[in-house]
């Protein structure tokens, strides 16, 4: 892992449909340019597996495909930005959001808060890419790496690359589900394109892993990023 670089002041939103390759493409940053990476997704499912309260009310969302109600994700969010592996030095906010904001008023309440990207990379894949690129992959709870049984094969069978913990096929991987997650997507996420408009950054995702990645370090370099 390359990430000594000096935390840079930046907010970074990565946006795209289920599937797109968020949490691909965020891995990889993370081991090159030592980011704060928050997955909002990652985030509830550690919660609904601790058997907290939010995160049991998360997942009665997440397992219908449904996005969680703002006001938990706003304030879930809003809490852990605050802590010191999201700040710079002297303080100032640097992260990169993998999966929020999601809505309109996501975006609105980081706008309220001082929060609002400096740069959005909007990960581009249509829709009937999604549902085989979905159904096909399996995450490490652990480490939260992710293969794809076709597309990123482990190289033992049900074993992470990278830690060791073994592979799960998530509950909301499977095509109705996936579907259902595709729709919210249509209707409450991709208003953002438009609130953002041309701060959005957009990379072809239907391309390999190892393209998709550089076209997004090709994005990083022109935002002041070296390496
Ligand atoms: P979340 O976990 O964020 O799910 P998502 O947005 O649906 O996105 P995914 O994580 O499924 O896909 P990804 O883009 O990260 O793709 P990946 O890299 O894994 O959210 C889950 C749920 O939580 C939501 O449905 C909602 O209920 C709730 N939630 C979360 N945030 C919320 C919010 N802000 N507001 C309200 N609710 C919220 O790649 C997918 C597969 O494809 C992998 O197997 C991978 O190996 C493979 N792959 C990746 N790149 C490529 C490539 N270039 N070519 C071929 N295969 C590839
Ligand atoms: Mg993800």
């Amino acid at each position: 892992m390359s990430g000594t670089a000096t935390k840079r002041s930046q907010k970074i939103i990565l946006v795209g449909p289920p599937g797109a390759g968020k949490g691909t493409v965020a891995k990889s940053l993370v081991d090159r340019y030592g980011l704060c990476h928050l997955s909002t997704g990652d985030m509830l499912r550690a919660a609904a597996a601790a058997g907290t309260e939010v995160g049991l009310l998360a997942k009665s969302f997440m397992d219908k495909g449904a996005l969680v109600p703002d006001s938990v994700m706003v304030s879930l969010i809003e809490e852990r930005v605050q802590q010191p592996d999201c700040r710079t030095a002297d303080g100032s906010p640097a992260f990169m959001l993998d999966g929020f904001p999601r809505t309109l008023p996501q975006a609105d309440a980081l706008q309220a808060r001082g929060l609002a990207p400096d740069l959005v990379v909007f990960i581009d894949v249509p829709g009937d890419a999604i549902v085989r690129r979905l159904s096909g992959r399996r995450t490490c709870p652990a480490c939260g790496n992710v293969h794809h049984v076709e597309f990123a094969p482990p190289k033992a069978d049900g074993i992470c690359d990278r830690c060791g913990g073994a592979l799960v096929h998530r509950s909301d991987d499977h095509e109705a589900t996936i579907r259902k997650r595709l729709d919210a997507f249509e209707l409450q996420t991709s208003p953002l394109v438009q609130r953002y408009g041309a701060m959005i950054e957009r990379v072809d995702g239907t391309q390999r892993p190892d393209e998709v990645m550089r076209a997004v370090v090709a994005v990083m370099q022109r935002h002041g990023y070296a390496g």
